[in-house]
């Protein structure tokens, strides 16, 4: 795909049904706890760059995934882990080196390279790790070490630190607690308990006991709920629109954008159908038409949605009146700065904003036509996604710079707008 793409207004309702690539955050702890397993089959695995991450740096550590079958144990790398762009490669694998009695060199692509990775060094470090990050970044290096059990309280609700505490508990005397300011995502409690590992989880909390195994369990990943949120979010900008999205993860640590569009009074229905890995599954359908009422989120509903605010944002230009988010802060330290990134792109379509250091304002305007521009993806697959939603409301033509990086997460996601009529 070339680097800039031509959007142009959607003419007609969008209609039909899609599915998402597999959910990223499940895959790449589908992946490495097989690994730890010593074996698994994983179904459903996404195509971006960021899981082929993971099966690279596994592959460093001599353990092969082929069509889903991954086989082999981690044992000294042979050479560096190149986690390509994936924070939670890179994050998530910290721990698991060390839960696998190994270390390595953790190295980055991109904009990785400047994302923070003293929140996972400091806890390791405190548990007996040797950790080094350069000036608080990647390379990350890490060596074996005898661990002991902490109790950490992480100053961010955040998945990848928690997990990657956990991991290496996994591998400590004695038992490792990480306290969160809101519970973050759940994927690695989930998956970890169905493969026989005992955990105590409280509200905002949870305890492994050290030198427990991890039993091999087949997963089917569901489709991530973080890239339905375009479709949706397109669906919804459109009117007399229908699309349906199917086998989608519907964990509901994870279900804060939909928690925000119907107190947007959005038209959308979800139903749970069945579950998988411990995660339940289900299918969204959303209708266009409808007049959104402006948002106020912050606190936990911001923790459950972190990665689809883009496409909240997104929609946010288009309802009745000013919409403000706040208590999102991480968003400046995503693939992008993504409160300025989106500030940015959604200036230069005519809407007002305002930056605020842990979050935005933005007036909407249901009855708004955005006008021709040329808009920055700022090399991160949300904001392209988010960007283009909002381009389907446009009087003609926009061009946004750097749309392949969709391939991140969601590399048909042009195909299925295309498909979908958009
Ligand atoms: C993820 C956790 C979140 C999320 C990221 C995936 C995970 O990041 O934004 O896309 O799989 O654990 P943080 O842990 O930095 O909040």
């Amino acid at each position: 795909m070339s680097a800039t793409l031509e959007l142009f207004p959607a003419t007609k309702p969008l209609k039909g049904v899609v599915r998402v690539p597999g959910d990223k955050s499940i895959a790449h702890r589908a992946l490495m706890f097989s690994a730890l397993a010593g074996s698994g089959e994983v179904s459903g695995l996404p195509e971006g760059d960021d899981v082929r991450a993971t099966i690279r740096v596994l592959s460093t550590l001599g353990v092969t995934v082929a069509d889903g079958k991954v086989s082999g144990t981690i044992r000294d790398p042979r050479g560096p882990l190149d986690c390509g762009e994936s924070g939670t490669t890179m994050r998530l694998m910290a721990g698991v080196l060390l839960a696998g009695g190994t270390g390595g060199e953790l190295v980055a692509r991109g904009g990785l390279a400047s994302r923070p990775m003293e929140r996972i060094a400091e806890p390791l470090r405190s548990m007996g790790a040797s950790v080094e990050t350069t000036d608080g970044h990647a390379p990350v290096r890490v060596r074996a070490a005898k661990l002991k059990g902490i109790e950490h309280r992480s100053p961010v609700a955040s998945a990848q630190v928690k997990s990657c505490v956990l991991l290496a508990g996994l591998a400590a005397e004695g038992a490792t607690t990480v306290h969160e300011p809101a519970r973050s995502r759940d994927h690695t409690e989930r998956l970890l308990r169905a493969m026989g590992v005992a955990l105590e989880v409280g509200p905002t909390s949870v305890t492994v006991a050290g030198g427990q195994r991890l039993r091999p369990v087949p997963v089917t990943v569901p489709g991530d709920l973080s890239s339905a949120a375009f479709p949706i979010a397109a669906a919804l900008l459109v009117p007399g629109s229908e699309v349906e999205v199917e086998g989608v993860g519907l964990n509901p640590t994870r279900t804060g954008f939909l928690e925000a569009i119907d107190a947007m009074g959005a038209d959308v229905d979800v139903a749970v159908e069945g579950s998988s890995g411990g995660e339940p599954v289900g299918r969204i359908v959303a209708r266009g038409g409808r007049t959104l009422a402006p948002l106020d989120a912050r606190g936990d509903l911001v923790v459950r949605a972190i990665d689809e605010l883009p496409a909240l944002f997104a929609l946010a230009a288009f309802a009745r009146g000013r919409s403000t988010f706040r208590d999102a802060a991480e968003l400046r330290k995503k693939e992008s700065d993504r409160i300025a990134a989106m500030a940015r792109g959604l200036r230069a379509l005519g809407v007002f904003c305002e930056e605020l250091p842990d979050g935005i304002i933005i007036d909407g305007d249901p009855d708004r036509a955005l006008p021709e521009a040329e808009i920055e993806g700022a090399g991160d697959h949300r904001i392209v996604m988010s960007l283009a939603c909002a381009s389907l409301r446009a009087r003609g033509r926009v061009r946004v710079r750097g749309a392949s990086a969709v391939d991140k997460s969601y590399p048909h996601f042009f195909a299925d707008l295309a498909r979908l009529g958009g």
